[in-house]
């Protein structure tokens, strides 16, 4: 096994512009894209080898792949401790068409769906384009970002039919505790509610904290949460578009199977062919060694940032992404372009996340040491210009 690779710290500039894809190509070759949520670093030899070996065996073809189903059921079972069963999931194009189609299944127009604010941007798209209503549920900086049960009571009404979880959350960072998560599940059982809850970046934890799902914490909320998870942040694979939704609701899940038939087709056969080996122990030496890596970048971004007297830096609790406050006398997006030009450095702007993200821009931090260094090197002297 390549275990004598480095994986995670090996990125150069040079090294990623000779990588096809988004990231590195949307702007200029001088800037370092530090916007978008994708990880700087190899794939792992596993995961290379078992798309090459698909390949060559010919699945590329209308795939039937129930090993699959039953890889994901008792990952969802061990790891999220949901009882689910091959039968309880839907594949989908990474995680995101979940959040519109559990707004199809929940919401009529004018129905209201609860989402945070800020809340990383395809939620607030998914509920415009299903024509239900956006409600907030704000979340404030400078309380650390908690999840406040009597705020969200304050957004219920007799129209709310979907609360949209997002833990790890981004683009705050926070991993919620048990308790806010058991806040919410009593809500929505109360309310008859129900919840959508996207655990992409549930590997992505700090400081040995636990990922705990909402819908394993008692069988009511279980029976009315979708949850949805996926390969593209912890292996870097956003490209082959890969997700998975579990809703052991035997009454419901039909029908949302059916509504998922017009717009989604499953995943890729490349993506089924190789799921296991992302569901099973295979990979755990990369879940690993990801966190001892991101644990040293997040501690050099915290230091060097909070070094910078006119910026704010959250605490980051999980996910590779993180959301500083920048008290300088330019808004989100101002600030956001100033980077770009004098900086060379393009960052994600805040209020893309909400209003809430005024001021705030949000910085991926999945890369090598040499380039994080670089970008803010680049920062932090545009910065002193202001
Ligand atoms: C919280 C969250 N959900 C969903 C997505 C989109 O993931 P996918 O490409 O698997 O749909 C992202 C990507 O950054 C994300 O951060």
């Amino acid at each position: 096994m390549g275990m004598k690779k480095d994986y995670f710290n090996s990125a150069t500039i040079k090294s990623q512009q000779l990588i096809p894809g988004e990231k590195w190509h949307k702007y200029e070759k001088d800037v370092i894209p530090l916007y978008l949520a994708e990880p700087d670093f190899l794939i792992a030899d596993e995961i290379e080898n078992a798309l090459i070996e698909a390949v060559r065996r010919g699945a590329l073809l209308y795939h039937y792949e129930p090993k699959t189903f039953e890889a994901m059921a008792e990952k969802i079972k061990k790891k999220n401790r949901i009882n689910a069963e091959p039968e309880d999931i839907l594949l989908t194009q990474g995680v995101s068409p979940g959040m519109w189609l559990s707004i199809m299944h929940t919401c009529g127009p004018g129905d209201e769906v609860i989402l945070t604010n800020p809340m990383y941007g395809p939620f607030h798209d998914a509920v415009e384009i299903t024509h239900a209503k956006k409600v907030y549920w704000e979340l404030d900086f400078d309380e650390g970002y908690r999840f406040d049960e009597e705020a969200l009571k304050e957004c219920i009404t007799p129209r709310t039919k979907l609360i949209f979880v997002c833990n790890p959350h981004n683009p705050s960072g926070r991993v919620l505790t048990k308790q806010e998560l058991k806040s919410i599940a009593d809500i929505a059982i109360d309310h008859k509610i129900h919840v959508f809850s996207d655990e992409l970046h549930e590997d992505i934890v700090y400081d040995k904290r636990e990922h705990i799902s909402i819908a394993s914490l008692n069988p009511d909320i279980e029976s009315r949460t979708m949850s949805s998870w996926g390969f593209s942040k912890t292996f870097g694979i956003a490209g082959l578009q890969g997700g998975y939704m579990c809703y052991t609701n035997k009454e419901e899940m039909p029908e949302v199977k059916r509504k998922s038939k017009g717009p989604l087709r499953e995943t890729n056969s490349l993506m089924k062919t190789i799921a296991p080996i992302m569901l099973d122990d295979t990979l755990n030496w990369w879940r690993r060694d990801i966190i001892l890596h991101l644990e040293k970048i997040r501690d050099l971004v915290k230091k060097r940032l909070s070094d910078i007297e006119k910026i704010d830096v959250p605490e980051l609790q999980g996910t590779y992404l993180i959301f500083p406050r920048f008290n300088y006398d330019l808004n989100s997006e101002q600030m956001n372009d100033y980077l770009l030009k004098e900086a060379r450095v393009s960052l994600n702007q805040g209020t893309r996340f909400g209003s809430n993200g005024e001021g705030h821009q949000r910085i991926c931090i999945a890369t090598s040491e040499s380039i994080m260094n670089e970008a803010l090197n680049r920062m932090e002297k545009a910065l002193s210009k202001l």
